[in-house]
């Protein structure tokens, strides 16, 4: 009999094998101090087109930053289910605090804070072609831990900066000129989410997160030391788990960096798996850009014999109504937004 609620259980293709369990050997771990540019910038462009996924170290954020924000974010999870909730995330106006994230219809065995990093952020206009309504996000704080908010916020500036430079490196890794894809993130929407994943009685069951790709321009995540994340493999189609690095942030590539580029660089398959003993936090910094951006492959990377494999999309309405939709449907024969 499984101890978890049914809600929490994995169709049998989708359930880990803790058993089976393998370590990714060479997800590329790139030193972002490294003396040689040409080659920092070729390694990254491997690691995008091998992995869609890389660890990076010495890339400038001091450890501090997010040790202060982790111990935080603990003290935030491990008050009562009644007190996170007095700061319930409204899906559609206000971000904050869930228990009940569902990937592919089945619930996710983590809690979550989600806040956004430029408030409030025009999230979505326009629902239809004939509604002008307008809707912002705004952020809510718990009273406890007190200091939560300023470590968030302080945090969130690092990670823009960083997002922004790690962008740069991927648009020369790709040939283009490092300012890029700067005119997409004015406003940008991006959002920081503290992920805490309790001990679970049936990690053979359930997951952490379901598998998914993220659907934003490239996440930076950092992730403590107990381990959990696992990326399927392009070569093999294997889920392997990315082991914790000291001070080092995974970075993997989101869907709009695929369409951007074509399918030059895919996003990547990924999933968290659970275990019975140890409580794991996360903290993942979704790069996403403006409301208005029309996301579309980029014409250096269409041409007569390459044409655009997605059509145009406004991002402000595809990461609204996301969780409705899927990313399939955004592909040519049968797009729906
Ligand atoms: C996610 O992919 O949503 C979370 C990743 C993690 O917690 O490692
Ligand atoms: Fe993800």
């Amino acid at each position: 009999m499984a101890e978890v609620d049914v809600a929490f259980i994995q169709e049998p293709v989708h359930r880990p094998n803790p058993s089976l369990r393998q370590e990714a050997d060479g997800i590329p771990l790139i030193d972002l101090s490294a003396p040689d540019f040409d080659a920092l910038i070729s390694d990254i462009g491997h690691a995008c087109r091998q992995w869609g996924f890389f660890q990076i170290i010495n890339h400038g954020v001091p450890p501090e930053r997010l040790q202060k924000l982790e111990a935080a974010a603990r003290k935030f999870f491990h008050l009562s289910l009644d007190e996170k909730r007095k700061v319930r995330r409204d899906f559609h106006k206000v971000m904050g605090f869930y228990d009940t994230e569902h990937t592919k219809n089945v619930r996710d065995w983590k809690e979550v804070f989600d806040y956004i990093v430029k408030e409030p952020t025009l999230a979505y206009a326009s629902v239809d072609e004939d509604d002008d309504s307008v809707v912002y996000w705004e952020n809510q704080w718990p009273e406890n831990p007190p200091e939560l908010r300023e470590l968030c916020q302080e945090y969130a500036k690092e990670m823009v900066a960083l997002a922004m430079r790690l962008l740069e490196l991927v648009a020369m890794s790709l040939g283009l000129p490092p300012g890029r894809f700067e005119d997409f993130f004015k406003d940008q929407t991006s959002n920081v989410r503290l992920n805490c994943y309790p001990s679970c009685p049936s990690p053979d069951l359930a997951l952490g997160v379901g598998h998914h790709k993220d659907p934003g321009v490239l996440t930076i995540l950092a992730q403590d030391d107990v381990g959990g994340l696992e990326v399927k493999r392009k070569s093999d189609g294997q889920w392997v788990g990315v082991k914790p690095v000291p001070d080092a942030y995974i970075i993997n590539l989101g869907d709009t960096m695929q369409v951007w580029t074509n399918d030059e660089y895919e996003s990547v398959e990924h999933r968290v798996v659970v275990n019975s003993v140890k409580e794991r936090l996360s903290i993942p910094f979704f790069l996403y850009p403006s409301i208005y951006t029309m996301v579309a492959p980029l014409e250096e990377f269409t041409d007569g014999k390459n044409p655009a494999k997605y059509r145009p999309y406004r991002w402000g309405k595809f990461h609204l109504t996301r969780r409705r939709s899927n990313f399939m449907k955004m592909q040519v024969e049968n797009i729906q937004i």
